[in-house]
């Protein structure tokens, strides 16, 4: 053998071809009548399975007589008109489950990859933050089953666990929902590596409370400082905007309870880096963080609760 294995195929291949292309019988050799419609049947509610005509005549030898007309009528779409057609039925020796007993045929509570397909598409969440997940590294990859997941921590349908208003890190922590694996055990532990399932936001993030404007950006965090989520994500901010808006504010007109408020403030939140150790300090450049006029005016005067201030416009 000299030939590569790619050559043979691809000289396969183009014979195929060719005896397609000058003997037009060769297209038409499978015929319907015998094995029933080729192309597969493809139900998609409630989710996604299939039925494949030729392997059920063509490689098992079955009569169409053998499922037409008792178990299924030859128009598409009548059993899921019943709405019947579910895996209790086939349980219980119905549709499919007439053979797909695990004596005619593999039963049907096992071997669920060999009708359903799972979606190459990651489920996406967008509530209470963005996460997402992918069936097909869990089930392809890393060899789960269908039931791993879906008999008692997942239900089979995208939004019920958000429905619950319990779909959080701290319900993992408690080996709930992706806990139930991801507790540093049996996967890696959920209260590591965040960015495995979280994205950082792409825009830029804009205080405008309680002095306009500060802009933080993940960009310049994440991908060039390299810090991971945790470093912030962890104590400080929670992975949601507007946790730091909501800080509550000081009321006070002393100026010495002003600055104690401010230090206190920039330390707890961006100051825990920028306090010229791990970043820039605070302290030396207010306006690389606020690039706001009115907010740099505001500062100056140190008194954001004066208007007449900030609108003096000099
Ligand atoms: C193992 C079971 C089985 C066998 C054997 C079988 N079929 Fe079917 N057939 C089905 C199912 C399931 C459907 C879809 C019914 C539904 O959606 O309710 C179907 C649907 C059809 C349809 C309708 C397709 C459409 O697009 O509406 C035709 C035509 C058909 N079969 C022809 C045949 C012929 C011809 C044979 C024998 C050569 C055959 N079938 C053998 C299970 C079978
Ligand atoms: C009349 C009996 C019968 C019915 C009804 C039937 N099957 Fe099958 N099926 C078989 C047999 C026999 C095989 C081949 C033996 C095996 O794989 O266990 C088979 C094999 C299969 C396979 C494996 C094909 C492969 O590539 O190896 C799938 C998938 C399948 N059936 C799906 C279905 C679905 C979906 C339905 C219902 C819509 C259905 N079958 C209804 C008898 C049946
Ligand atoms: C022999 C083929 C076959 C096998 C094996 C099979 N299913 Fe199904 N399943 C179907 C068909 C056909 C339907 C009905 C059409 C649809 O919903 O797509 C269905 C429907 C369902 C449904 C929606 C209706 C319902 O019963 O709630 C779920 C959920 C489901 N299957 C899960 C599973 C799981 C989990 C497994 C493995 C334990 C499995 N199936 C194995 C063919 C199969
Ligand atoms: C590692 C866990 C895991 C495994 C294993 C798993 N799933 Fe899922 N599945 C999920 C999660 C999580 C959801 C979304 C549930 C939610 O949003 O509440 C889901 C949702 C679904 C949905 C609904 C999708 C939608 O868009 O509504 C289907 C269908 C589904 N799974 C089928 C399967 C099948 C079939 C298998 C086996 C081949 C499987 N899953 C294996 C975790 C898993
Ligand atoms: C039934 C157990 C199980 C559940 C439940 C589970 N996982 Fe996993 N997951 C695994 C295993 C096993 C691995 C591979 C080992 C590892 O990476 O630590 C993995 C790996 C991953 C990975 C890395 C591989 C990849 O896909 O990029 C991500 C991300 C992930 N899981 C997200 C999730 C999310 C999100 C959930 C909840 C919606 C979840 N997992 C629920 C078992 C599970
Ligand atoms: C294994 C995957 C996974 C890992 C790792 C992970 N999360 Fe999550 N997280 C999720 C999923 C799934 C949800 C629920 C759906 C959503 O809000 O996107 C969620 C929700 C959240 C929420 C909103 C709900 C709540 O608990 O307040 C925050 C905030 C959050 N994660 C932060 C983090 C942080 C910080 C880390 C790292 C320390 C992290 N996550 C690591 C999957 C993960
Ligand atoms: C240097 C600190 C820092 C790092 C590192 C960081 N973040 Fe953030 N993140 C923030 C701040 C600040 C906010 C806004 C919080 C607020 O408004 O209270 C935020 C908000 C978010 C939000 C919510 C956005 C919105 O529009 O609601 C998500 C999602 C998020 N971060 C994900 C991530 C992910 C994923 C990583 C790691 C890849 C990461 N962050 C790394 C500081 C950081
Ligand atoms: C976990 C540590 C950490 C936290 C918390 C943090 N930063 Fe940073 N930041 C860095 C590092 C590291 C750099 C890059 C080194 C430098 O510029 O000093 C940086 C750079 C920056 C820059 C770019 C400076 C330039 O020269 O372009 C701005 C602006 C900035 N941070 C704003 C913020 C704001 C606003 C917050 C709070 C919402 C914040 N940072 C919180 C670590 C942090
Ligand atoms: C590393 C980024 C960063 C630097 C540097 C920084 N700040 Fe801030 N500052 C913030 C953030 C974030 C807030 C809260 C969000 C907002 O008000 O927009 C804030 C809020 C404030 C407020 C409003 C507090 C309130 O409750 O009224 C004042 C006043 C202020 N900063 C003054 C200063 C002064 C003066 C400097 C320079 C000595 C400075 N900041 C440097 C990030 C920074």
């Amino acid at each position: 053998m000299t030939k590569s294995p790619l050559l043979a195929s691809s000289l396969i291949t183009l014979s195929v071809s060719l005896l397609l292309a000058t003997n037009g019988i060769a297209a038409e050799e499978y015929d319907a009548k015998t094995y029933g419609p080729k192309t597969p049947i493809v139900w998609t509610t409630p989710i996604k399975a299939t039925f494949d005509h030729p392997t059920h005549t063509m490689d098992a030898g079955l009569d169409c007589t053998s499922c037409h007309d008792d178990i299924f009528s030859m128009q598409r779409g009548t059993a899921v008109n019943t709405h019947k057609f579910t895996m209790a039925a086939m349980a219980e020796g119905e549709f499919c489950g007439t053979c797909h007993d695990g004596d005619t045929a593999f039963a049907t509570d096992t071997n669920c990859l060999a009708c359903h397909s799972v979606s190459e598409e990651p489920i996406v969440w967008e509530e209470p933050t963005k996460s997402s997940f992918s069936h097909t590294s869990h089930v392809e990859d890393m060899g789960l089953a269908c039931n791993d997941c879906h008999s008692g921590i997942f239900e089979m349908k995208k939004g019920a666990a958000t429905a619950t208003d319990n779909f959080t890190m701290a319900a993992f922590k408690e080996g709930k929902y992706c806990g139930a694996c991801h507790n540093g055990d049996d996967a890696f532990d959920a209260m590591t590596q965040c960015d495995s399932c979280h994205v950082p936001p792409t825009e830029k993030i804009v205080f405008n409370e309680p002095v306009k404007t500060v802009v933080f950006d993940h960009d310049i965090h994440v991908g060039k400082a390299k810090l991971a989520c945790e470093s912030c994500h962890k104590e400080v901010f929670t992975m949601k905007k507007g946790n730091l808006a909501g800080e509550e504010l000081v009321q006070s007109d002393d100026p010495a309870e002003k600055r104690k408020y401010l230090e206190a403030l920039h330390s707890k939140f961006c100051g825990t880096c920028h306090d010229s150790s791990q970043a820039f300090g605070y302290l030396t450049r207010c306006t690389v963080c606020h690039i706001g006029v009115k907010g740099y005016d505001k500062m100056q005067s140190g008194d954001k609760k004066s208007d007449g201030h900030g609108k003096s416009g000099h």
